[in-house]
């Protein structure tokens, strides 16, 4: 019989994933991680929040059943994190509707497959850099794949003009990924205006984006980071938004999103979800409870909100107050000040990535991407002294 798996080609494991079991096996004393992102306090922990722990022992307490709950899953989780994300009755609820999902990365894979059903040859448009899961979800799904330029190398800063400039390659019916707030890799921000410039693009060209926020609170708060997408999913007609709850609510491996559509219509919407639901029961048929349910519980007690409101403040203080700490060490790294969410990236090459981990115990991203948050205010000065002969000395001086 014909042995069809050779067919396969190898695959090269996952490189940001694979940094965590490269930096377990280092046994240097002060060795640095500043790969995976994942929240880690002062002390490098990464604690289940405390609003968090509060909920879990009232679902253990009080969950009646785990029988099924279908496609959609916690419907009332999908309701409370529509308020948190949109706000409480947007102009666009009717047409509207959303789905729970397994993590972000769930719900960036439906929205994906719905794509590819709704519209199969449309190409996906995706900055430069991006998170290195972005490219192969649409490609998994059939798509076609482009890259726009997002962010000058030069200056660190947004490239709108190159943004707008590439996209004008774009076909109407095309798709336009977006960060909603805390860009991975960069933490550059859009400015209020520069959202706008890429709305107007989006309805002139006939682009949908897709706007994918993982980082709501850890920016500039709640409302702040979810402003830009409330006011593009506004003014587009038909938009789709994927969540991740993994870094907010710190609840990485239980698998915790949800993806919403907005359609053109109220009918239009209820075809979307018949659709979401119908990939959803295929993909993973429902996805999984526990954590969803905890942050339904977080998010629908008055008392364990505020905590969780507060532990996020300040865990938003801390990354904010990191990123002041790095770019003060070095002119070259100035740009970390203005960014915002759990990452920047650093004005360093593979090779010099490859030094500072074989030589200082560093570890970030290949492309120089660090989690702010691996960071302590005593280790600030250490990265500072390591990156110096990597930094330009015109930079420096
Ligand atoms: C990251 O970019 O480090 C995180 O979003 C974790 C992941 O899944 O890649």
């Amino acid at each position: 019989m014909a042995a069809f798996f050779q067919s396969l080609a190898p695959q090269a494991p996952d490189a940001l994933l694979g940094l965590i079991a490269l930096f377990a096996a280092d046994g240097r004393a002060g060795k640095i991680d500043l790969g995976v992102g994942i929240y880690r306090d002062d002390m490098g922990a990464t604690p289940v929040l405390r609003s968090v722990k509060a909920a879990e022992t009232i679902l253990l307490r009080e969950q009646p059943s785990k029988s099924y709950l279908g496609a959609e899953g916690d419907a009332r989780f999908t309701a409370l994190l529509s308020d948190l994300l949109f706000g409480s009755e947007p102009a666009f609820a009717d047409r509207l509707t959303g789905v729970q999902t397994p993590g972000g990365t769930g719900a960036l894979c439906l929205g994906a497959r719905l794509i590819a059903r709704a519209a199969p040859g449309a190409t996906v448009w995706i900055g430069s850099p991006t998170w290195p899961n972005h490219e192969p979800i649409f490609r998994e799904a059939g798509l076609a794949v482009r890259f726009h330029r997002f962010l000058d190398p030069a200056t660190g800063l947004v490239d709108l003009e190159g943004m707008l400039a590439d996209l004008g390659e774009a076909r109407p019916g095309d798709v336009l990924l977006l960060h909603g707030c805390c860009h991975n890799p960069s933490g550059a921000q859009l400015s209020p205006a520069q959202w706008q410039a890429i709305a107007g693009h989006c309805l002139r060209l006939g682009l949908t984006p897709f706007v994918d926020i993982a980082y709501q609170g850890l920016g500039d708060g709640l409302d702040a980071d979810a402003e830009a997408t409330r006011r593009l999913v506004g003014q587009v007609p038909e938009a789709l938004v994927a969540y991740s709850c993994d870094k907010n609510f710190g609840v990485y491996r239980d698998r915790v999103g949800a993806l919403w559509v907005s359609a053109e219509s109220s009918a239009a919407a209820a075809t979307c979800r018949g659709n979401l639901l119908s990939l959803a029961r295929v993909l993973w048929s429902m996805p999984p409870d526990h954590g969803a349910a905890v942050v339904r519980i977080v998010l629908d007690d008055p008392a364990l909100r505020a905590d969780w409101e507060a532990e996020l403040a300040a865990m938003r203080a801390r990354i904010n107050g990191l990123r002041a700490s790095l770019a003060a060490g070095h002119p070259a790294l100035a740009p970390v000040a203005a960014g915002r969410g759990m990452f920047a990236l650093l004005p360093v090459g593979p090779d010099e990535v490859g030094s500072l981990r074989e030589e200082q115990a560093i570890y970030m991203a290949g492309n120089g991407r660090i989690n702010i948050c691996g960071l302590t205010q005593a280790s600030v000065p250490a990265l500072v002294a390591a990156l110096q002969p990597h930094l330009r000395p015109a930079e420096g001086k």
